[in-house]
């Protein structure tokens, strides 16, 4: 049977518009803000239109070691070009992007998952130091 975990999609962002872009420190001192932006489309544009669009982003952080990752941040886009003249008229579009901040004082993994209502789940990942 497939499970959840086997639906989502990786690759590099550069060559695939879905990938979720992950912008943090590569190293960050202990205790202070992590700040992390995650795109969708940075490269490649994706379509952002009402039959096709990135309706979320989810960030999670996952120490070292830790048994389960810790959900930090989650964006849903909700202007798609509706309106009541019908689908792409409206001229509002919610970019794909989100900016967050988080403290950690271990090192660990950011990951960030998508849902593009036409092509699915997607995910990356992005290694955090403590200096
Ligand atoms: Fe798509």
């Amino acid at each position: 049977m497939t499970e959840l975990k086997d639906l989502f999609q990786s690759a590099d962002w550069k060559k695939e518009k879905h990938a979720p872009v992950i912008e943090a420190s590569e190293t960050v001192k202990k205790g202070e803000a992590v700040a992390v932006q995650v795109s969708v489309g940075k490269e490649i544009p994706h379509p952002n239109t009402t039959p096709h669009h990135i309706r979320w982003i989810e960030v999670y952080f996952h120490p070292d070691g830790a048994k389960f990752p810790f959900q930090v941040a989650r964006v849903e886009f909700t202007a798609h070009g509706e309106s009541p003249d019908g689908p792409d008229t409206s001229s509002i579009y919610t970019n794909p992007s989100l900016a967050c901040s988080f403290k950690t004082e271990k090192p660990g993994t950011i990951f960030a998952s998508s849902f593009c209502n036409i092509h699915g789940l997607w995910q990356s990942a992005k290694k955090v130091e403590i200096a």
